[in-house]
């Protein structure tokens, strides 16, 4: 068998080995790539915001959106990993990247993407079944991380204000 004989023979195998579990974990390898497609969107998305956050804000949120587009990172990376595990192909096309001046809009595009991230990692959950427990319950974990992000982003995009009347206030005496 020549080189390229054997280099032919070993691609076949492999779209006939990626095309044989696709079929079997299907539903749930598109899911994961939809996770995946918006997990790289993320990636980008909050890089962006990191390099257009300006003035006083910037302090705090240039890191902010580095550490969210990092973690978006390692969970497409896990998702990348897993995906070859089942046998699929990760997607390389971003799901819709949002990007914005201000920063309440930066943070509300980063929230609307958290939220969708959630949606695809339960139906994947969903399309996990009970056949691949140890995949379910991988997702079980991302999906609690992603609920972090969502309940962090809607208490920094809250518009909710504190009653407080001046005569709950006590002032102590300094002798
Ligand atoms: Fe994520
Ligand atoms: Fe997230």
């Amino acid at each position: 068998m020549t080189p390229s004989t054997r280099s032919a023979n070993l691609l076949i195998v492999s779209e006939n080995h990626l095309r044989g579990d696709e079929m079997s974990n299907g539903e749930l390898i598109e899911n994961l790539n939809k996770a995946m497609s918006l997990e790289l969107s993320a990636v980008i998305q909050y890089t962006q915001h990191s390099f257009l956050i300006s003035g006083t804000d910037r302090e705090v949120f240039k890191d902010f959106f580095r550490d969210m587009a990092e973690e978006a990172q390692d969970h497409a990376d896990f998702l990348g990993d897993k995906i070859v595990a089942l046998g699929g192909v990760p997607t390389v096309e971003p799901a819709m990247i949002r990007q914005s001046v201000e920063l309440k809009k930066m943070l509300r595009q980063g929230l609307e993407l958290e939220r969708a991230a959630l949606e695809a990692y339960m139906e994947a959950w969903r399309s996990c079944g009970d056949k691949d427990l140890p995949t379910k319950f991988w997702l079980e974990g991302h999906i609690a991380d992603e609920q972090l992000h969502i309940e962090e982003l809607e208490r920094l995009t809250s518009d909710r204000v504190a009653e407080i009347t001046s005569d709950k206030i006590v002032l102590k005496e300094v002798s």
